[in-house]
């Protein structure tokens, strides 16, 4: 865990406590620690209660059948995720209320009401059944962050068919190994959506995956601007191929809700793991409802006049958990924000939330860290004071960037919460009650109400600091990884006896709280985004010149790890700088701009084991600037000399 020691001396000296305050706890959901304990004394009756609050067809038999690994929530019950969504509001009488709130990059908005949006989503969900798609059959998912991202992932939870969303910023390559893995019928695009000014190619994307797509059926293409855009940017194949709004345009709103059984597939979502091809994380329906609704009302101590706004991009889970299922199953008015935080200028994200009256906000500490670096003026530009409560997720805050956070954007008033969860588990798992826990800059906490998390060495003793364990199963947790069962066991499950192994690096502070420190496997994790370096390293080796990779994250004051890429090369090529330029863009065509290596590093050698293994803790050291640790086991440990003194003569 060499990696992580730098993080780990800085959080040794972050003693600083900040208690809720009084005026926030006054109207707060959760208070103190009650819920925490009754929840530990009975968690399968705790969940069972939350399971409660939603909407079922049939009420399940069974809370709970634990047969580790594989675990079923509420068996026997049947419900609809978008009828929890939508309907649900809509019969109770809040059909008038605002639902979704989008601004597009350019300045465009739209609104829907729950009635609007729930008619909207029955005519996708009809439309895509004239398509011939059946209850179980999958749909990819492949657009700009533009409200029919959601109404297409609830239209497909509406008749039964699992979504597949893949982030708009993965290259064709990325997208048919995605639609392929899943065996998906029909692929949901768009013309284009707006990024720093410019339009990305999503659909001239979409053609070239199709192309080695052999199950994709039917595409079918929104139009970004309501209309296709004119000149008709875009090549429709006839007979594949179809537009949005003719779809709808044709059908009604009468396409009701299918009951599904709580087990049945609600989505798959790809991550990075540690080998080259990603994992299908498969989530099913009513346990992961029933989380993602519990914590979006007690983390974010959601209220019924919240403006919610999530930055977070649909493609990964904290979309779908945090921007969709969350916060609409519980009748959140929710805004949505298609491009990026510093078009047209750095304070755009803090225009966006006087203008919409946003109370609630949850980003990223990657995010946080460049608000830091542009200056606490854009944010000083706008009226933030309905803001409430702050969040963060997807890698470790530096106590720095959190104390920018709550000055800056918080005004000192709002509550932060630092919230540890991942793909796999769902939803959140380790965070604050805003109006109970008292908030400590870097660390999530304390395990949410129902959730039993531990620090575990190897053999499975609790230990102060070791591997971050989630000791008992939760309703939101993975399922399988999909078409691969034997993944899910080995990934997740074999180190220890019926206990998950996130993957993560953590410590424990003597009140119990939880400083989750960093990834102890070889995935990275790049503002934000997680990224396999065996990813990266065969979109490298799949490059003529090279010979072998290996990449490893080194320290990056805004994007947490940069990929640093040490490349050798095959006889009779020789590094350049064109050449580093040349391998950079291979990669960001390979797998997608954000997996684009900072910098491509030539060595005639690797660091290797005498059995072989290439030595990343060396590399990452180099990397890093760092002394070098031990050196011993090297077959020659001359390799490393030479790579250092080669790195520090490129970097100067
Ligand atoms: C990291 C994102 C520290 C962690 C929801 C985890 C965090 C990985 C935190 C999952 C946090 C996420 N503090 N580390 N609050 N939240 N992580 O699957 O390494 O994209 O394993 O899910 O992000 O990333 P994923």
């Amino acid at each position: 865990m060499t990696s992580l020691e730098g993080r780990l001396d800085d959080l040794l000296r972050e003693d600083r406590a900040f208690p809720p305050p009084e005026t926030f706890r006054e109207s707060a959901h959760v208070t103190d620690d009650r819920p925490r304990e009754s929840a530990e004394s009975d968690p399968v009756a705790y969940w069972e209660r939350w399971a409660g609050e939603l909407h079922w067809f049939r009420r399940w038999d069974t809370v709970l059948i634990w047969e580790p690994p594989h675990a079923r929530w509420f068996d026997g019950g049947r419900l609809n995720a978008a009828f929890n969504c939508l309907d649900r509001h809509v019969d109770g009488g809040k059909g008038g209320k605002t639902a979704l709130i989008w601004e597009g990059e350019p300045g465009d908005t739209r609104r829907y009401t729950y009635a609007e949006l729930r008619d909207e989503v029955a005519r996708f969900g009809q439309a895509l059944l004239d398509l011939g798609v059946r209850r179980g059959d999958r749909v990819a998912i492949y657009l700009p962050m533009i409200p029919e991202a959601a109404i297409a992932m609830l239209a497909c939870a509406r008749i039964g068919a699992p979504h597949s969303v893949i982030f708009g910023g993965f290259s064709p390559d990325s997208l048919a190994d995605r639609i392929n893995d899943a065996s998906a019928r029909v692929l949901v695009t768009a013309d284009g959506g707006y990024r720093r000014g410019g339009l990305v190619p999503l659909k001239a994307n979409a053609d070239a995956a199709v192309a080695s797509c052999p199950t994709i059926e039917h595409v079918v293409v929104v139009a970004r601007e309501g209309r296709p855009a004119e000149p008709n940017n875009v090549a429709m194949a006839p007979g594949r191929d179809v537009w949005y709004h003719d779809l709808v345009a044709r059908v009604g709103a009468g396409c009701e809700a299918v009951p599904m059984e709580a087990e049945d597939l609600l989505f798959i979502l790809y991550t990075s793991g540690t080998t080259g091809k990603p994992k299908g994380v498969v989530h099913t329906t009513g346990g992961y409802l029933t989380q993602v609704y519990a914590t979006t009302r007690w983390v974010f101590d959601l209220k019924e006049e919240d403006v919610y706004w999530c930055t977070a991009d649909v493609g990964w889970i904290t979309g779908h958990s945090y921007i969709v299922y969350g916060p609409l199953a519980n009748g959140a008015t929710i805004l949505m924000y298609e491009g990026a935080p510093d078009h047209p200028d750095r304070g755009r994200f803090w225009e966006l939330c006087e203008k919409y009256g946003v109370t609630i906000f949850y980003t990223a500490p990657t995010a946080i860290r460049a608000f830091m670096k542009w200056g606490e003026e854009w944010p000083a530009g706008s009226d933030l004071t309905r803001l409430r409560l702050l969040g963060t997720v997807g890698e470790p805050i530096n106590p720095e960037a959190w104390i920018w956070y709550h000055r800056n954007i918080g005004g000192g008033r709002c509550p932060i919460v630092d919230t540890w969860w991942q793909t796999e588990t769902g939803a959140i798992m380790i965070t604050p009650l805003p109006g109970a826990t008292d908030a400590r800059p870097g660390s999530a906490t304390l395990p949410f109400p129902g959730i039993e998390a531990a620090i575990l060495d190897d053999s499975g003793s609790e230990v102060d600091a070791g591997y971050l364990a989630i000791t008992l199963p939760w309703p939101s947790m993975l399922r399988t990884v999909y078409g691969d069962d034997a993944r899910y066991r080995d990934t997740y499950w074999s180190k220890w006896d019926g206990v998950y192994f996130a993957g993560d690096g953590a410590k424990r502070g003597a009140d119990g709280y939880f400083w989750v420190l960093g990834r102890v496997d070889d995935v990275l994790n790049v503002a934000g985004h997680r990224i396999g370096t065996m990813e990266v390293e065969s979109a490298l080796v799949d490059h003529g010149a090279v010979a072998e990779a290996a990449v490893v994250g080194r320290v990056h004051e805004v994007k947490g790890e940069a990929i640093a890429a040490f490349v050798t090369l095959k006889e009779g090529r020789k590094g350049s700088a064109q050449l580093e330029i040349e391998l950079r863009a291979h990669v960001a065509t390979k797998i997608g701009p954000i997996a684009r290596p900072e910098e491509v590093i030539f060595a005639a050698d690797l660091p290797k084991t005498r059995s072989g293994k290439i030595m990343r803790r060396l590399l990452r050291d180099i990397a890093d600037g760092k002394a070098l640790g031990d050196t011993t086991t090297l077959a020659d440990p001359a390799v490393v000399e030479t790579l250092k003194e080669r790195y520090s003569g490129q970097e100067g």
